[in-house]
């Protein structure tokens, strides 16, 4: 990918400079997802108001805040399932307000959802291979020949391998332990190889040790992607995210770097003093 390999930054506000497969020198915008104003009422109810949002191309940032905040809204609005009422999206310098989901896919941005995603009664194997035939070019070669067929499994095969679940190919999704059944989803995000992954909360209901599974599962595939990720476990994003941007009832509440956001008196009151440390 030509974009991945950082080869230089010219300061933090202004456009990396990149080479590409052939050497030649490109410029990129820092930002892989810009919003401006970008704003989703239902009604009378604002649940996301007037959000500007940088996030940093190859950064792990953190989106936190308090239930009901707008976190999985600002989701629904980045990937399109959700129209804004207002504002813009751009999405590595391209602006896609209006683009539909699919074309959003096409620009390599993936999510991961709140609630399990995968197909309970395929194994893991089979939902992965599921995940790559959403990409259409793969969907009709899968049908041309048995090559393609296996170039499906092998790909599915190294998905898999990828997240860690290997021995678990054949496993149903119903039957995997938590933690394998988030690294599946995690797996099936990655079939399109996105550029931009958006994690809803991708260690609830984890006990400690998945956690920390999940964690170096994390930054492993966030190595050449940008992630943005929603969670509630503070100590994962103090470990994991360069920079936290925090929600309340729909408007940017603060933002910056663990340390300071952490310290700020306003977070602590509407998010930390909740107990979800
Ligand atoms: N389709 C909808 N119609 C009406 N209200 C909605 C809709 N989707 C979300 N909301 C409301 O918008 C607000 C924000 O919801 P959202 O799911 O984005 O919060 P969240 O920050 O993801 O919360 P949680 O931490 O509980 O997942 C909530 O009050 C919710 O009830
Ligand atoms: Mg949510």
């Amino acid at each position: 990918m030509a974009g991945r390999r950082k080869f230089g930054a010219v300061g933090v506000a202004c456009p990396l400079l990149v080479t590409s497969r052939d050497g030649e020198l490109l410029i990129l915008q820092p930002w892989a997802i810009e919003t401006s104003g970008l704003t989703k009422a239902f009604g009378d109810f604002c649940a996301v108001k007037d959000v500007t949002l940088r996030v940093r191309r190859g950064a792990i940032h953190a989106l936190i805040g308090p239930n009901g905040a707008g976190k999985t809204t600002l989701f629904n609005l980045l990937t399109r399932f959700l129209p804004p009422t207002a504002g813009t999206i751009v999405i590595n310098g391209q602006d896609v307000t209006t683009l539909a989901p699919a074309e959003i896919a096409r620009r390599g941005v993936a999510r991961s959802f709140q609630i399990s995603s995968v197909f309970p009664h395929l194994t893991a194997h089979e939902n992965v291979r599921v995940a790559l035939q959403r990409d259409l070019k793969t969907f009709y070669q899968f049908w041309r020949s048995d090559r393609s067929l296996a170039v499906l499994d092998a790909r599915a095969d190294a998905l898999l391998e990828s997240v860690g679940i290997t021995a678990f190919a054949q496993t149903r999704a119903a039957d995997l332990p938590y933690g394998r059944k988030r690294a599946l989803e995690i797996a099936t995000t990655l079939a399109l190889d996105p550029s931009i992954l958006l994690l809803d909360e991708p260690m609830a209901g984890l006990g400690m040790e998945d956690i920390e599974k999940i964690s170096d599962l994390v930054v492993s595939v966030a190595q050449g992607r940008t992630v943005l990720m929603v969670e509630h476990n503070l100590r994962v994003v103090a470990r994991l995210c360069s920079t936290i941007t925090v929600l309340q009832r729909g408007e940017i509440l603060v933002e910056g770097a663990y340390d300071d956001v952490s310290r700020n008196p306003a977070v602590i009151e509407a998010y930390m003093g909740q107990g979800h440390a």
